[in-house]
């Protein structure tokens, strides 16, 4: 057994809830969500993480335009510099702007090696963007974190949700704790995926409008919270997160 696995629960004792922002399919907006959704509990006073496991593709940093150049500090493992309120970690403090290119157990490796150095400290919550996919990031984290429970973003398409009810039945065999799904990019007010989702036993938490807005606000946190995707994510903290 990797000794680090027992490590990873130990370092994450102190931390409260840990919400992974997951969808089978890719583009649905999960780094959007999860990264608004982490500024949106830290305005709330919350201790938050966030941790950009988006190894090959990060962007968390963009969205709040964050530095790259910003370095976490060593002492007895890494601590997290603060970015925006939040404690956060991505690839990118250490690859900068050059891409990472790691095969699948290297993924794997860098995900158990930086969830086993990392100090969060006392969080409430820490907030993980995940890659696209139920590969290996979701199965690597299932195994190796205890408390994991997920948070999980579709878009009105058949073609994201389709996926995203395999997900689902995957996360319900492993007995992993859903919170809800989120339907992001709506256009209209059909009330299909919400009713599907009800038919799978999980909670439909929320539909956000496709913004126009939204281009202009990446790497601007203030316009972000302006945004109808941050007022909706609002609503589901308070509703079903901090509650
Ligand atoms: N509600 C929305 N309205 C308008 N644009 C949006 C919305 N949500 C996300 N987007 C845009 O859609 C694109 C994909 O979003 P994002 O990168 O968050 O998706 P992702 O699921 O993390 O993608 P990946 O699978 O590559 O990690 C981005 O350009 C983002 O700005
Ligand atoms: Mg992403």
């Amino acid at each position: 057994m990797d000794p680090r696995t027992t490590v990873i629960n130990k370092r994450l004792q102190r931390t409260g809830r840990i919400i992974a922002v997951s969808s089978g399919k890719g583009g649905v907006g999960k780094s959007l969500v999860a990264t608004t959704l982490a500024l949106e509990l830290a305005q709330k006073g919350c201790r938050v993480g966030l941790f950009d496991l988006d190894f090959t593709s990060p962007s968390t940093h963009l969205i709040m335009g964050a530095a790259e150049n910003v370095l976490p500090e060593e002492d007895k493992g890494i601590i997290p510099p603060v970015v925006e309120g939040l404690a956060y970690m991505s690839l990118i403090h250490f690859s900068g702007d050059h891409a990472a290119p790691l095969r699948g157990a290297d993924v794997s490796n860098a995900l158990v090696e930086l969830l086993a150095v990392t100090q969060w400290g006392d969080l409430d919550f820490l907030v993980l963007d995940m890659p696209p996919g139920i590969g290996d990031a979701v199965l690597d984290l299932v195994r190796l974190v205890k408390r994991i429970e997920f948070l999980i973003v579709t878009t009105p398409s058949r073609l994201a949700f389709e996926t995203v009810k395999k997900q689902i039945r995957l996360l319900q065999e492993l007995n992993v704790p859903i919170i809800g799904v989120v339907e992001n990019m709506k256009m209209n007010m059909a009330d299909d995926i919400e009713q599907e989702t009800g038919k799978l036993g999980v909670k439909f938490l929320a539909g956000i409008p496709y913004d126009p807005m939204v281009e202009d606000a990446i790497g601007d946190v203030e316009k972000l919270r302006g945004t109808a995707i941050a007022k909706r994510l609002r609503e589901v903290a308070a509703k079903n997160i901090t509650q």
